[in-house]
């Protein structure tokens, strides 16, 4: 722990030998095939290709053949067939519709232009003997960077040296704590009202984007492994996330039980405690759509056990609360304990599904059950494997898992696996030092794969900590372990927020904070903030105070009921704003700059976010607060508690006691809002609140189907457009047949 002293910061005698950086020099060769140009260069190889008229990949390689394997995370990408190619002696051009790239022969360079504007310009890629891989691009000093996924800090990455690692970290997360559980190499460079660039290394090594060292330009890097990078145009920064979620894959329509109020423990020990958890909601009649078993339920932490001490009769528990509406969401780690007598590692023993190392021996590493063996989720047969083990819970009537532990967390000095093990890309095999950031995103695969195959025509429901980019396919992803801090309130928004602006949709913070002790008057706050995100769990650490809705007094306990019944009524929208997620990638949490691109007030907002386009909240973030200072986008405004009317275009002062948050609608909006309900699986009636807008009509839109199958992807749903003319004739139009709970004469028109 001497680290954590002075003794860390010991004088240094060392004059700072900075490693030698070596160019790849100039452009030797070249070869066009009519999708791709592929060369080799003084040091190395490279290839480039269009994928449509917003996106290039480009891939450069030092040391080796540059392949055009990608890693998990992508999903659509090819050559487009029709782009135009022609070279002179110092350029090579490639042209596609109003994309064009620029290729410098004498000093690689790569310049992409789309609608005349130069929004990339690549200027250089270096590497050390060691195998790094630098490449760096320009930009103007101010211009603010955001996404990198779940990062520490305010929302503007500019002028951040930002490394990606899978890393478990129990200790306060702080600024400093900048490598977390997940690792998204993905940015947008957003020039306000001209263009928004994304550029998305894929590559699984440890990456690093510095955009502190140089004034007017960005180094980005990896460990290993080639410079493999797709460059997505946007016009601004949704139509660069929807590139982006073309290539990654967008957030899959959840099902609608997943969006409710899920209640966690560290854990709830016994079937008892659990009964006590649901019947403590029910006698204060609080809506509730899941309880979590963390991991006391295990016989020794083994997976896909339960304690018969603790849980002797499991399948009656899940039968009984899933009876009364609630979902019961196991957690699974991916450390599978060493014992002999245990099926699950025998099995993965004789059929060889561990991760090992290079001489076929088994990796072990000590987690919650002592000395265990780690899958090698690499391989589709050991996917297959594990998510047939589900069946365990599935037959119980278990329809969500939540996966924990897999950076993977190893109790050592490292934190995780020895690098030299090896995984099994199906036949290529990769050391742990390239694979490391993309275990937490096949273990996801396997756990969504494998409930998808055991609960037929059902969405499952999976949770994950560790990921990398295109985890929103499989999981939604929690924070980690946050603490009951005001400050870790405050840094979760520009968390989600960054994480949305990195494909991933559905995301949330342990509400109440997880380590360390809750106060009432932050878990009101926390509540507050927690109906409005994507995610709404509570979750705490063994020996910390309890923090459950009644945990602490009466009026406590009415607040946060109050919020929670909130949050249920905003659901008809919150779901017509994933099912917008699945469609385009855009996410359902967003800065005030992804809606007002051109406005350069909204870039630096790390305190106030929007609920789609219309909803902006503005939480309490400090004990004891009753004021803040808000910034209110362009346009008119109204006040969720008092429908007063608030102009845009600067910032205001706003009151909100503790029993209020600060919420605003945008005038000209139709906002569905449901009935007051004890949780998703009873019947919604969904009616219409309407924000005035002059003498200009008000419009919304309302996405509904069976809220768990996947008929809707056969037309089963029903989408509704809302439009409120001022003199109050309302028409909807309608798309889909399924039967909408919507009572369009119900509306309430708020102003004048
Ligand atoms: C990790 C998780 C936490 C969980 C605990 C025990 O710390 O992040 O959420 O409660 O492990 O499983």
């Amino acid at each position: 722990m001497l680290e954590h002293t002075s003794y860390a910061i010991l004088p240094s005698e060392e004059g700072g030998a900075e490693e030698q950086v070596h160019e790849v020099g100039a452009v030797e060769s070249v070869k066009w095939n009519g999708k791709v140009v592929e060369g080799t260069l003084t040091e190395g190889a490279f290839f480039l290709y269009l994928l449509n008229d917003q996106t290039l990949r480009f891939s450069v390689h030092p040391f080796e053949k540059v392949s055009t394997d990608s890693t998990l995370a992508v999903v659509e990408d090819e050559p487009v067939e029709d782009a135009d190619y022609s070279d002179t002696d110092a350029e090579l051009f490639l042209t596609y519709k109003n994309l064009q790239v620029t290729i410098k022969k004498n000093r690689l360079s790569i310049t992409a232009q789309r609608n005349g504007k130069t929004a990339f310009h690549l200027s250089g890629v270096s590497f050390t003997k060691d195998k790094k891989v630098f490449g760096t691009f320009e930009k103007d000093a101010k211009t603010p960077i955001y996404g990198l996924g779940e990062k520490s800090g305010f929302l503007n990455k500019n002028g951040e040296k930002i490394t990606n690692w899978n890393t478990d970290v129990f200790a306060p997360h702080n600024k400093d704590t900048v490598e977390l559980y997940q690792s998204i190499p993905f940015v947008l460079i957003h020039d306000p009202g001209e263009t928004t660039t994304g550029v998305f290394l894929d590559n699984s090594h440890r990456t690093e984007f510095d955009m502190q060292t140089f004034k007017d330009r960005v180094r980005f890097s990896a460990e290993g492994g080639p410079l493999n990078t797709y460059i997505i145009l946007g016009e601004d920064i949704k139509d660069t996330i929807r590139g982006y979620t073309t290539i990654t894959g967008t957030t899959p329509l959840p099902p609608q039980w997943s969006l409710g109020y899920h209640q966690s423990r560290y854990s709830y020990r016994s079937e008892e405690e659990v009964r006590e958890v649901a019947a403590a909601f029910e006698k204060y009649e609080i809506p509730l759509d899941c309880i979590f078993l963390d991991i006391h339920y295990m016989n020794d932490y083994r997976v896909f056990t339960f304690n018969k001490d603790r849980f002797p009769n499991a399948n009656n528990l899940i039968k009984e609360l899933n009876e009364r509406g609630i979902d019961v969401v196991p957690i699974v780690d991916p450390g599978v304990k060493k014992d002999v007598e245990y099926p699950v590692y025998r099995e993965g023993v004789s059929e060889n599904f561990f991760s090992t190392y290079i001489d076929g021996s088994i990796y072990y590493g000590a987690v919650w059950p002592g000395t265990s063996a780690f899958p090698d989720f690499f391989q589709s047969r050991v996917q297959k494997w594990w998510g047939h083990l589900h069946g365990f819970y599935t037959e119980k009537g278990v329809r969500g898992i939540w996966n924990d532990m897999n950076e993977p967390s190893v109790f050592n000095e490292s934190k995780t696996m020895d690098l030299d093990v090896r995984h099994n890309q199906d036949g290529k095999l990769i050391s742990h030092r390239e694979g490391h950031n993309l275990y937490g995103l096949y273990m996801s695969k396997a756990t969504f794969e494998g409930l998808k195959e055991l609960i037929p025509n059902t969405r499952p429901f999976s949770l994950t900590r560790a990921g990398y980019a295109g985890v929103q396919r499989y999981s939604a992803v929690w924070t980690g372990d946050n603490r009951s801090h005001w400050e870790h309130l405050e840094m979760s928004l520009p968390m989600i927020m960054n994480l949305g602006m990195s494909g991933v949709a559905f995301s949330g913070a342990d509400v109440g904070g997880f380590a360390s002790d809750c106060t009432p008057e932050l878990l009101v706050r926390w509540t507050q903030v927690g109906a409005f995100l994507p995610y709404f769990r509570n979750h705490s650490v063994q020996d910390s105070i309890y923090q459950e809705p009644w945990a602490f007094n009466k009026e406590t306990m009415t607040i946060v009921k109050k919020f929670i019944q909130l949050r249920y009524q905003f659901i008809p929208y919150l779901y017509t704003l994933f099912h917008e997620a699945e469609k385009s990638g855009v996410p359902v949490v967003r800065p005030l700059i992804m809606e007002y691109p051109e406005d350069k007030e909204a870039t630096d907002i790390s305190d106030q976010f929007l609920l789609g386009r219309d909803v902006m909240v503005a939480p309490m973030l400090r004990p004891g607060q009753t004021h803040r200072s808000v910034y209110f986008p362009e346009g008119t405004w109204f006040d969720w508690w008092n429908e007063e009317e608030i102009e845009g275009g600067k910032f205001h002062l706003v009151y909100a006691d503790l029993e209020t948050i600060p919420v605003f609608v945008k005038a000209g909006t139709v906002l569905p809002f449901g009935d007051e309900v004890r949780n998703t699986k009873e019947q919604q009636r969904v009616s219409l609140i309407a924000f005035s807008n002059g003498d200009r009509d008000m419009r919304g839109r309302l996405y509904e189907d069976d809220h768990i199958s996947y008929n809707y992807q056969k037309g089963e749903y029903v989408l509704t457009d809302i439009v409120l003319s001022s003199d109050g004739d309302v028409k909807t139009y309608k798309q889909g047949d399924f039967e909408s709970n919507l009572v369009v004469s119900d509306i309430k028109i708020i102003g004048k």
